[in-house]
């Protein structure tokens, strides 16, 4: 009896280390891939090539290559602008999203220009602030 106790108990402690350390080994899903899907998908789509002729690609954007600079007072205070991407002209506004932290915009930046093919060097937070200092 007393064996078949230690045993359950033993096993017990076990499968509770192997769970830890699942845990920990298992990286959690990236922040800014789950922030894109909560706030950018629905007009860029999942898979970043955008909507026709009303919402621009961030897949291979020659806009985002160049404009590189502006991305977080993107995010912050949107883009009311005629703009050209990969040679189409897009002119509907897109909103600001003004509670968007500095580490989030980072986490967003490093998704969108790591994803899809798209191939940047990473964002810093310290980039990010600069960025931040100078929306308009
Ligand atoms: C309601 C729809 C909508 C949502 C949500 C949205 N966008 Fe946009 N986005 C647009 C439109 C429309 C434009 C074109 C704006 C213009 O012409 O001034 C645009 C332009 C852009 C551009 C510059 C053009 C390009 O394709 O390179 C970037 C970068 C961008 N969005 C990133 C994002 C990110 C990142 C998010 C999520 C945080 C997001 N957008 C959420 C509609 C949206």
């Amino acid at each position: 009896m007393a064996v078949k106790i230690r045993i359950i108990v033993l096993s017990a402690i076990v499968i509770t280390i192997l769970a830890l350390v699942f845990r920990t080994c298992s990286s959690p899903p990236h922040q800014g891939e789950k922030l894109y899907s909560e706030l950018c998908a629905n007009c860029h789509m999942e898979s970043g090539k955008g909507l026709g002729k009303a919402i621009p690609p961030l897949a291979n954007s020659d806009y985002l290559v160049q404009n590189r600079d502006a991305f977080a007072c993107m995010l912050r205070t949107g883009l009311h602008d005629t703009i050209k991407v990969n040679g189409v002209s897009y002119d509907t506004p897109m909103e600001g999203n003004p509670t968007l932290t500095e580490v989030q915009i980072v986490n967003i930046a490093n998704y969108v220009y790591q994803s899809w093919g798209n191939q940047a060097e990473e964002f810093t937070l310290g980039e990010v602030q600069k960025q931040l200092e100078n929306c308009e």
